[in-house]
Formats: C-alpha cells, sequence, structure tokens
C-alpha cells in the first residue's frame, strides 16, 4: 500500500525498507499520549479559526473514540503503518472521512513525536518516583528498627569502625533522595513543549503555542522551532538519570550479595526474592539483586547509545533520531522492573544482627577509639595513633584483641592507659559517641530519618 506521504514518490518501498523504516513496533506505546496531542491541537485550530468548530468536534470525537478503542482493545494496532502518528492520523481519516486530514494543519510528524515522547516520559518519570519512593520508605523504616545494630563499617572492604546497620542503610537512602530530585530536575527540562514548530521553521498559520501547550500541561514552549525539533536532551537526561539509580541499585545489590554469603551472613532474603540451584541443594542465590545489577549495564547502554546517536546530527530532525524512543522506553522499563522488586527485597530483609556482631567484636575495629582515648588524656593524635598501632601489631603477633589485654599490659605502651579504656572502646560506646551530624550514633541516625521523612513530604 502507498504511503500517506506518497507524493513527490510513488510510496511505495520495498519491504524489508519499510521494516527497517517502521518503528510502530515500539513507537505503538505512545498511543494515548498521540492522541491527546492531537486533541490539544485540533482545539488550537479551532481556537484560532483555522478549521470550524464543527471540524473541531467531529476531529475529537474520532480521536477520543479510537482512544476508547484501543483501550478495550476493539480496534487493534496495525503494525503495518510506518509510526504510530500514522497509524492514528489513518484510522481517524477511516473514520470520519476526508476531515481528519485537517488534523495535520499547522504540525508535522517532527515536532509530533517529539510532544509525544516528551509527555510520554513525563509519566514515566512521575511514576518511577513513586517507586523510588516507595523503597526510600522500605528504607526507613529497616533503619528504624536497626538504628542501634552494630556492624562492621568497612573502607577497602577492610573493617574499619564500627557503624550501625541503620546508618549504613541511610546512606543509600541519600542517594535515593538524590534520585529522585535528578528525576524533578529531568522533569523540567521535559516540561517545554515542543509542538507548533512543525517541520523546523514554524508555520505560517495565526496558531498559539502557548494555548496548546497549557492545554497539555506544559509550562513553557520551545523558544526555537529548530531547537523544539532537534532537542533530545530530555532523552539523554533521563537516561542519565536513570543510569545513576542503577548504580545505586547496583551497589545496593552487591552489598546485599556479599552479606547473603556465608562468609558474611548479615542478611537473609525472603525466599520470595531468592532462587535455588538446580543442582545444589544447598543453595539460595540472590539472584533477584544480581539481575539488578546485572541490567545496570544495559541502561547505561542506552545512555552512551542516544550521546553517541546525537553527537553527529546536523539540525533539525534526522530520522537517527527515531533511535531515541527504544532507548528510553528500555530505560524506564529496567528501571520500573528492578524497583518493583527492590522495595519488597529489601522490607522482606531479615538482619542477623548476631552475626553483625560478632563480625564486628575481632577486627580491631575500635583502634580509632582506643587512639582517641589517649588522645582525650593529653597525648597528641599522631603520637596516640603510633603507640595504638603498635599494641594492635602486637596483639596480632600474640593472638591477642583490644579487649582482652591487660591494663598491665596496656600500662607498658603508656602510663595514660587506665581501667576507664575498657569502657571506651566497647563497640557500644565507639557507636553512642559518634553524635557528629550525619554520624553513625542512634541519635544522628534517628535524625537524619526525619530529616529524610520531611523530605519525602515536599517531593
Ligand atoms: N517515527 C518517527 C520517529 O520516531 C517520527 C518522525 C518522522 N518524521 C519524519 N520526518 N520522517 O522519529
Amino acid at each position: 500500500m502507498a504511503k500517506m506521504w506518497a507524493g513527490r514518490t510513488d510510496g511505495v518501498t520495498d519491504k524489508l525498507a519499510d521494516d527497517f523504516n517502521s518503528s510502530i513496533k515500539f513507537d505503538s506505546r505512545m498511543y494515548k499520549q498521540d492522541i491527546l496531542g492531537s486533541v490539544a491541537h485540533a482545539t488550537m485550530l479551532g481556537e484560532k479559526n483555522i478549521i470550524t468548530k464543527a471540524e473541531v468536534d467531529a476531529i475529537i470525537d474520532g480521536l477520543t473514540g479510537i482512544l476508547a478503542d484501543l483501550e478495550s482493545g476493539k480496534l487493534e494496532i496495525d503494525f503495518s503503518c510506518e509510526d504510530i502518528h500514522m497509524f492514528v492520523e489513518q484510522v481517524l481519516t477511516a473514520r470520519i472521512g476526508d476531515l481528519g486530514k485537517k488534523l495535520h494543519t499547522a504540525r508535522s510528524r517532527n515536532d509530533q513525536v517529539a510532544l509525544d515522547t516528551r509527555m510520554y516520559l513525563r509519566d514515566r518519570a512521575f511514576s518511577i518516583q513513586a517507586k523510588i519512593k516507595e523503597l526510600l520508605f522500605a528504607i526507613l523504616s529497616k533503619a528504624e528498627e536497626h538504628k542501634s545494630s552494630i556492624m562492621p563499617g568497612y573502607t577497602h572492604l577492610q573493617r574499619a569502625q564500627p557503624i550501625t546497620f541503620g546508618h549504613h542503610l541511610m546512606a543509600y537512602a541519600m542517594m535515593f533522595l538524590r534520585d529522585l530530585d535528578r528525576f524533578s530536575d529531568v522533569l523540567k527540562r521535559i516540561d517545554v513543549c515542543p509542538i507548533g514548530s512543525c517541520a523546523l521553521a514554524g508555520t505560517t498559520y495565526q496558531t498559539d503555542r502557548v494555548f496548546e501547550a497549557q492545554k497539555l500541561g506544559f509550562s513553557q514552549i520551545a523558544l526555537n522551532s529548530i531547537d523544539g525539533v532537534s532537542d533530545r536532551d530530555f532523552c539523554v537526561e533521563f537516561a542519565s538519570a536513570c543510569s545513576i539509580l542503577m548504580m545505586h541499585l547496583s551497589r545496593f545489590s552487591e552489598e546485599i550479595i556479599l552479606w547473603s554469603s556465608w562468609e558474611f551472613k548479615f542478611v537473609e532474603l525472603s525466599d520470595a526474592y531468592t532462587t535455588g540451584s538446580s543442582i545444589m541443594p544447598q543453595k539460595k542465590n540472590s539472584d533477584m539483586a544480581e539481575l539488578v545489577r546485572g541490567k545496570t549495564g544495559r541502561v547505561y547502554g542506552n545512555l552512551i547509545a542516544l550521546l553517541t546517536m546525537l553527537k553527529g546530527l546536523p539540525l533539525a530532525y534526522n530520522k537517527d533520531m527515531q533511535e531515541d524512543k527504544e532507548a528510553v522506553f528500555d530505560c524506564a522499563d529496567t528501571v520500573d522492573m528492578c524497583l518493583d522488586v527492590f522495595a519488597p527485597m529489601v522490607a522482606t530483609m531479615k538482619v542477623l544482627t548476631e552475626n553483625m556482631l560478632t563480625a564486628s567484636q575481632k577486627g580491631f575495629i575500635n583502634a580509632t577509639d582506643l587512639a582517641d582515648y589517649l588522645v582525650k588524656k593529653g597525648l597528641p593524635f599522631r603520637s596516640a595513633y603510633k603507640i595504638c598501632g603498635q599494641i594492635v601489631g602486637d596483639c596480632i603477633k600474640n593472638g591477642k584483641v583490644l579487649e582482652t589485654l591487660s591494663i598491665e599490659e596496656y600500662k607498658k605502651y603508656s602510663d595514660l592507659f587506665d581501667m576507664d579504656l575498657y569502657g571506651e572502646i566497647s563497640l557500644e560506646t565507639c557507636v553512642k559517641k559518634r553524635v557528629s551530624e550525619g554520624g553513625t550514633s542512634p541519635d544522628s541516625v534517628a535524625k537524619q530519618i526525619e530529616l529524610v521523612k520531611e523530605k519525602l513530604l515536599n517531593v
């Protein structure tokens, strides 16, 4: 069948070229945005007397009928059409006759596709934000529950200082809070309406772009029509926000996988979020967390694909840009799936506090506190650090730990040591005393939880 754009050419393309060129397989998911965009466009055309009010009514009737029929399943997408825009226009014309052909006045598919993509990503960004919030609530309640549970804090994956599990979880809460903010930022850049840019140069009709933008819930219009149809920064930003979010989920996944291992045994995932092995009966694998970590790569891939696709493009629209959609759709779908499993996986995760405490006990994790003890008794920190380093070295040689070294032994290193040192280096004290803002003490963690809750009320 000849294409709707037949004219200069006969509109008959080679079958393979046709498949290659067509985007309806993936852009059909924007049917709703396409139809709502067209309703606003027809309304504007009527408002500006470019078409009559009766024509507007008939077009809108036709369009809302198509939307209803698509949603009820009465109308099926015809995948032989080139894209969703052509499909809707074709069905409209079939249903209301030649009048359907007036809809495309003062518009081009170039500004239409930019509009649809913005509207679609706006919906997806809002829904991703809602899912991030759910994850945050799961993290906050776990953190609340474990604001006093002691675990080893690591640097270089070596035991460093005692922290609370609540504190560790709240570090992730901060990351996801930034992700929320990042999507709000992406939404600001999405909130620019390109429709009315037409093919690239604007139009000779007396259109009202601001009216049309407002009808579609945009607070700004693209100020330059060439930029209106060429700009895909919002896609790059969307993919970038998704990539950073995935990077956070992936780091969290990596820790959950480590913590679930026999070597750590800090947490146990609910059976609902693990799998077994087909051969090894003892296995309980953290497949969901591993998949989240694995899927991070494809989201980064989408971001790089978008940046690369755009880097050499002359202005304005080029067909290369059709590639934007699969990239952003895959980002949105992947992020959605990952967040959907992640929040309940965290919420149902069992925290093995005893094991965390045991792991904190024998790694000289309180050596900094031993040095601080000497500093508080008047020794400069560097000297205190040196003495404590020697004590740790000797303990390791002799199979001892700081808690079991006698006061006589301590006194050999410094006269400043006294019986009160044992209380000072107990893990509970180490944690409780870290009261600096953002620190690991249970009070400080409680404050962090409150602050994040407050911020969540304003997003
Ligand atoms: N399917 C196209 C896309 O997704 C729509 C825009 C087509 N415009 C054009 N001049 N061929 O980018």
